[in-house]
């Protein structure tokens, strides 16, 4: 059954980890739901994932994100889906972030929303929970931010920095998000912010003592080569299995050994010889325009 925002309350009251993965498509969603993933986040990581961008996630569009998230709700009817909001489709305006936040939940039936920020993300994370939506924040490395912070790097490792980021992790709690994803900081930070927030606090590189873990599906299964970052573990190689099967089928197509027999359609009893009579017939006398 599907699990509710009090469903993963409950989880952090009761110490249960929340496993989470990101999924772009619907044969990969419904893996996951037949492999018990707690929560899927089609991510904007998309960019990179699926269309390669050398932007990263900037140039992610909603549209984009709108239909990656249908594929996801349908591959995984069963599993809660957040839907990511792409690079300006929030930090304008509170009106906008509504309005795009609620394509999501209108238009591919997600069940919450995740967007960058903390004290900064503020009037939008109030504006569309007012509306009546879910919210997750995401503070730490940022990646739609990450030329403001230097690049893909590690956050919260001074004393200081850490604070901001409590400081930021309470603002989001304050303003109604239900759930908070810390990205690249360090165990003590991640432990330090889940245990002072009472909404549950997932990390991805931030450490086993928070709520649950986030990991980047292509990453995971070893599919995403361009880099890896220090949080992933790879569970699969899938990218060199790929491979080896794709070579097999090439060289078995070269050498005529595909398709054999097991793969092709018979044609009724008699009718080859009733088709071949056919052809010889229009030979003879060729079919008029
Ligand atoms: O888009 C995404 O997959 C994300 C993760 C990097 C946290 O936001």
């Amino acid at each position: 059954m599907k699990k509710t925002v009090l469903d993963f309350l409950e989880m952090k009251k009761s110490g249960k980890k929340v496993a989470w993965l990101t999924s772009y498509d619907f044969p990969t969603a419904q893996l996951a739901e037949k492999a018990g993933v707690d929560m899927l986040l089609v991510g904007d990581s998309m960019g990179m994932c699926v269309y390669g961008y050398p932007g990263g996630t900037i140039p992610v569009t909603m549209d984009q994100c709108i239909v990656h998230s249908e594929a996801v709700r349908r591959g995984a009817p069963n599993t809660f889906v957040m839907g990511d909001m792409p690079f300006l489709s929030y930090q304008t305006t509170p009106p906008d972030a509504v309005r795009n936040a609620g394509r999501f939940f209108k238009e591919a039936g997600v069940d919450a929303i995740k967007l960058e920020g903390g004290r900064r993300a503020v009037s939008m994370i109030k504006a569309i929970v007012d509306a009546g939506m879910v919210v997750c924040g995401h503070i730490g490395l940022t990646p739609q931010s990450s030329v403001q912070i230097g690049g893909f790097k590690a956050q919260g490792r001074t004393a200081e920095s850490a604070y901001e980021l409590v400081l930021d992790a309470r603002a989001v709690q304050e303003a109604g998000a239900m759930f908070l994803l810390l990205e690249a900081v360090p165990p003590e930070v991640g432990k330090i912010i889940s245990e002072n927030l009472k909404i549950p606090v997932y990390g991805i590189g931030a450490g086993p003592c928070v709520d649950g873990q986030l990991l980047i599906v292509s990453d995971m299964l070893g599919i995403f080569q361009a880099f890896t970052p220090k949080f992933v573990k790879k569970y699969a190689n899938l990218s060199e299995q790929i491979v080896i099967a794709m070579t097999d089928y090439v060289r078995e197509v070269k050498e005529f050994k595909f398709p054999e027999d097991i793969h092709t359609y018979k044609m009724l009893e008699g009718e080859e010889e009733k088709l071949k009579k056919l052809i010889q017939k229009e030979m003879i006398s060729p079919i008029q325009e």
